[in-house]
């Protein structure tokens, strides 16, 4: 990769699981990186420190998203800045408020800065939920998630991110900033922080056995490190404007846990579906062709499924089942098999 010695770049929520891989591929690439985290002294944050580069390039920085000051601070003098932070929960009153307000600060301290450019981690949540979508339609960027569907269905992490997301674009037109938006879909890989988040729990469930069927819906996936790498093209490609959906590929929950019971059959993979009344959910087209036009080359669902259960084993969140456990199972459970 072409170095950016020089260039000073902001990441919100640096310690988190997309973050964390974006600053690893920034530093790599030779930019100087201030990371914003909530508490810089949390040991949550130590992995960041031991990236290739941290110790030249990469300061950590106190901010909290509702607080202007902070992120005033960590944002001047950069040349961009990653607004990736936000709450993932689908509690309102955590969810919406910093999500939106955090949002107005960056936007705001970023055109008092004078930055060359915003690249917002929008979702795809602000682009699918919408119960009037033609079943044939294509998802592209043009389409957006239906508010008062995701007020009614209480689906506060959608709604939250789509006002976050509506707030930057009007915020940024007003204010002049140039800001293009990534809207990925749920996001997998190998964690390089040391706690599990959100989007990497929907697989731990399937290999715990705290899921003992599998839903009878759809989901589209993605690796973290195309996420990242698609934050830095969107960043470093003048002409990208817009938002840009990153999504590799949709499965039924049925096709993850079979790619998952083929590469660790060792695990208490669910293998029926909690529904069988209802036909099965058909997956939904969706277009990436913005990303691909850029040169992003997706990596195949099945490594990225089989890249977070190794990583989740590496980092001790899930037991990995000696010989002697694989024995003890199947006496205990002969009808499985
Ligand atoms: N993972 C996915 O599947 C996925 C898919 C689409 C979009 N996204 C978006 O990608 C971004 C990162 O998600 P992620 O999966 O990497 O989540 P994550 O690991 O939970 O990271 C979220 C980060 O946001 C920070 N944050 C939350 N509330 C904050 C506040 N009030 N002030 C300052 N920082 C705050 C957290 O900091 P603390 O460590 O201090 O809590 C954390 O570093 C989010 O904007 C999310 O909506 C994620």
């Amino acid at each position: 990769m072409p170095s950016e010695s020089g260039k000073v770049v902001c990441v919100t929520g640096a310690g988190g699981f997309i973050a964390s891989w974006l600053v690893k591929l920034l530093l790599e690439k030779g930019y100087t990186v201030r990371g914003t985290v909530r508490n810089p002294d949390d040991p949550k944050n130590n992995h960041l420190r031991e990236l290739e580069g941290a110790k030249e390039r990469l300061t950590l920085c106190r901010a909290d998203l509702l607080d202007y000051q902070s992120l005033r601070e960590a944002i001047y003098g950069c040349d961009g800045v990653f607004h990736t932070a936000s709450p993932v929960t689908d509690d309102p009153e955590q969810m919406v408020e910093p999500a939106v307000i955090g949002t107005k600060n960056v936007v705001t301290a970023a055109a008092e800065a004078k930055l060359q450019r915003v690249v917002f981690t929008s979702s795809i949540g602000t682009v699918y939920m919408d119960p009037n979508r033609a079943p044939d339609k294509v998802v592209d960027e043009t389409c957006w998630s239906d508010l008062d569907f995701c007020k009614n269905t209480k689906n506060w992490y959608c709604y939250g991110k789509t006002i976050a997301e509506q707030t930057a674009w009007e915020m940024s037109k007003e204010k002049g900033v140039d800001l293009v938006v990534i809207n990925p879909v749920l996001v997998l890989g190998p964690l390089l922080q040391p706690t599990v988040n959100a989007s990497v729990l929907h697989i731990l469930k399937y290999l715990t056995g705290s899921a003992k069927t599998y839903a009878n819906s759809v989901q589209a996936y993605v690796h973290v490190k195309d996420v990242a790498l698609a934050h830095i093209l969107l960043y470093e490609t003048p002409s990208a404007s817009g938002r840009y959906i990153c999504a590799e590929r949709v499965l039924h929950r049925g096709d993850v846990v079979e790619i998952l019971a083929k590469f660790f059959p060792e695990y208490p993979i669910p293998s029926k579906c909690s529904d069988e009344t209802r036909p099965r959910a058909k997956p939904y087209k969706f277009t990436n062709q913005k990303l691909k036009d850029l040169g992003l080359k997706f990596t195949p669902v099945k490594q990225c499924l089989y890249e977070t259960v190794k990583s989740l084993q590496e980092k001790g969140h899930l037991p990995v089942p000696t010989q002697n456990d694989e024995c003890i199972r199947i006496k205990s459970a002969p009808n499985r098999y």
